[in-house]
């Protein structure tokens, strides 16, 4: 977990989110693909409680995760981008999901686990947070000038990312 201080932006790198406690008082918390690490939904609430004690009234938790709704008969579709999911069992509660990267010719891989949306809304509402917005990803500008619209379709059709909101 990362926790930016405006206005300088300090960063802090953080252990164990589970096991942190109270360290400040913060507008914004930032996590990019931390929940997905959560392998039961009781370590999922103990990551949501952390970040929402640490967290002032009307703070925002803003995270990247992976879509938790993407199919697996989509996994594949994302090689184009440079990775692919794999599963060696049906989805339920605490699956792995295997990431496999593929850069510059190498490739190397990693567990995320697999909880249920539902999950993640219960976590959310137990730990105390009011609002709870999910967001798909877009494209950018940029993207567009990159690459066509026909190369990202894939990536929209079945996003293997989510963004998440959180309002304490
Ligand atoms: C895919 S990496 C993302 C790293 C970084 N946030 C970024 O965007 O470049 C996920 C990070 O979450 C960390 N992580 C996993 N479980 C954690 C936990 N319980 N507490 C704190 N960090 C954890 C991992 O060590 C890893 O550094």
């Amino acid at each position: 977990m990362y926790a930016l201080t405006p206005p300088c932006l300090r960063v802090t790198f953080i252990a164990d989110v589970q096991e942190l406690g109270v360290i400040g008082s913060f507008d914004l918390v930032v996590a990019a693909y931390l929940l997905n690490y959560a392998q039961t939904k009781e370590q999922l609430l103990l990551m949501c409680q952390t970040i929402y004690n640490n967290l002032k009234p009307g703070g925002r938790f803003v995270t990247v995760n992976d879509n938790n709704e993407q199919p697996p008969d989509s996994f594949l579709a994302t090689a184009k981008y440079g990775f692919i999911k794999s599963i060696s069992e049906p989805l339920a509660e605490g699956t792995p999901i295997k990431f496999t990267f593929f850069v510059d010719g190498e490739e190397f891989s990693f567990d995320n686990y697999y909880l249920s949306r539902d999950t993640y809304e219960w976590a959310f509402q137990t730990a105390g947070f009011k609002q709870v917005r999910w967001q798909k990803p877009l494209l950018s500008p940029d993207a567009l000038k990159q690459e066509s619209q026909e190369f990202w379709q894939d990536f929209l059709n079945y996003p293997p990312l989510v963004g998440i909101e959180c309002v304490k």
